[in-house]
């Protein structure tokens, strides 16, 4: 909640063109992450809904696991209560992260899914079919740790080569591929650098070769 006060402050009134994406998730306990109960995403959704001092929230994910995809546990249950409170308008749009394609498949069948959240990036490219179902069905799809959570080292050869040719950094050509991949897909690398965050939004106007492509395949 730390993150939404830090938002009120900097943000608040809101713009009207301002979506704000959240997410609940089980809580990481000293046995690992514990399965979330109605109850316990219900506070969730209230709780943000309070700390970011809005009636309703535009965006919620649904976080099922912890990092991994938990294959081929349901995550309908939990869903239900997320598309419920979906009714009762305190949300705007569902999302799910951390989901293969059977969760996307299950959890559409209950409620509309605008946009998933997974791990990926140009060093991490497994769910591929994720990628390729949301493609298929106009849902956003939105790569966490885009930069490897800093580990753009990885393939850094390959990806050392592109950079060159475009005069960009490794970084803006890992955030380039990403967004190349599919209309689908939205960037969001952090960082507390203002020269990163330049770096980071200008790597949307880098447009990659199939020379390149094929380099980073
Ligand atoms: N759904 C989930 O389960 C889940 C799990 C993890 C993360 N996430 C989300 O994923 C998003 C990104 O996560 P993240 O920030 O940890 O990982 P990330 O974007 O992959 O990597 C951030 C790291 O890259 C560095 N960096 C950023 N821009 C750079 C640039 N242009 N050049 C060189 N280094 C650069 C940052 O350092 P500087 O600060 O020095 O720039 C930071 O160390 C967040 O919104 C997070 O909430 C979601």
């Amino acid at each position: 909640m730390r993150a939404n006060a830090l938002i009120r402050e900097a943000l608040y009134p809101y713009p009207s063109d301002l979506i704000i994406a959240t997410k609940v998730a089980p809580e990481y306990g000293p046995n690992g992450p514990t399965r979330a109960t109605a109850a316990d995403l219900r506070a969730a959704v209230e709780e943000n809904l309070k700390t970011l001092g809005l009636e309703r929230l535009d965006l919620v994910y649904l976080r099922i696991g912890y990092m991994e995809v938990p294959h081929g546990e349901s995550l309908a249950e939990q869903f239900e209560v997320l598309a419920n409170l979906r009714e009762e308008g305190l949300i705007r749009h569902l999302g799910l992260s951390n989901v293969d394609t059977a969760h996307l498949a299950e959890a559409r069948a209950i409620a509309p899914v605008v946009a998933v959240q997974n791990h990926f990036h140009i060093a991490r490219r497994d769910e591929a079919a994720v990628l390729d179902a949301c493609t298929e069905n106009g849902i956003a799809f939105v790569p966490f740790f885009p930069l490897g959570g800093g580990r753009t080292d990885v393939n850094s050869e390959r990806l050392a080569r592109v950079a060159a040719r475009h005069a960009a950094t490794v970084s803006q050509i890992a955030l380039a591929w990403l967004l190349a991949l599919s209309p689908v897909t939205l960037a969001i690398p952090g960082t507390g650098s203002l020269a990163h965050l330049e770096e980071n939004i200008a790597a949307g106007s880098i447009t990659l070769t199939p020379e390149d492509l094929a380099d980073l395949a």
